[in-house]
């Protein structure tokens, strides 16, 4: 059976990234949460107090930067690497979502990520979730997605999963977040958030978690 590629794309905290797992499990592809890469690339900025205006120390940082994916059995879960360390817990907090959408809107800082996701999809057979999946990561990809879910829904997920790591964030401080990075990531001049002409358009507010993979996986069986 021929194998695609995958790329979802869409809102902050819409699910893309739950989705995009349980869709890559099912069809036994490999999932990217580029999310997550953003995320560490935050994080090491931040513990390094790398200047974003200071392109000769944004491409110094750059170049110590090696992230890796790690599949944990026991939570079943992707965990992010970052230089050896296991940071998935740490790139999930609130000041590294306060922080990633400046980050992730430097140019040397895409330059480098898309790379690496081009590399990672080279072979095919690739779930991957972000923000410019299908407009530039793999603009030929088979199938794109494009998820989008009501703020309200989107904050009140997000704030159930912040808790169950022992986060209380303020309802409120987390639209405000969410509504804050859409509006960075669809303004940024380099590769916005946009829903590309041959993206599916896929609204989860009022749909279950196993319609909104059951959707996603009819789709990829039609193109595969
Ligand atoms: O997917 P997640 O919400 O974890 O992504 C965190 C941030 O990383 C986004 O708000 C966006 O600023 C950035 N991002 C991006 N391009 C991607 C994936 C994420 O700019 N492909």
């Amino acid at each position: 059976m021929r194998k695609i590629n995958i790329a979802i794309d869409g809102l902050s905290g819409c699910g893309k990234s739950s989705t995009a797992k349980v869709v890559a499990k099912a069809l036994h592809y490999k999932f990217i949460d580029t999310g997550a890469m953003y995320r560490a690339v935050t994080l090491y900025f931040l513990q390094n107090k790398v200047d974003l205006m200071d392109e000769d120390a944004v491409e110094a940082a750059l170049n110590q930067i090696y992230i890796d994916f790690l599949f944990n059995k026991e939570s079943q879960k992707n965990e992010t690497i970052l230089n050896k360390q296991n940071v998935e817990n740490e790139i999930r907090k609130m000041y590294i979502s306060e922080n990633v959408s400046a980050v992730s809107a430097v140019k040397a800082v895409r330059i480098a990520m898309v790379a690496q996701q081009q590399a990672m999809g080279e072979e095919k057979g690739v779930v991957m979730d972000g923000r410019d999946i299908g407009s530039v990561v793999f603009p030929d990809a088979e199938l794109k997605v494009f998820m989008t879910a009501s703020t309200e829904v989107r904050a009140k997920r997000r704030q159930k999963e912040l808790a169950e790591k022992g986060e209380q964030v303020d309802l409120n401080e987390i639209m405000k977040n969410l509504e804050s990075r859409d509006f960075q990531d669809s303004t940024r001049e380099e590769s916005p958030l946009v829903k590309v002409a041959d993206a599916v358009e896929i609204d989860t507010s009022n749909l279950k978690f196993e319609d909104q993979v059951q959707k996603i996986l009819d789709l990829a069986n039609d193109r595969i």
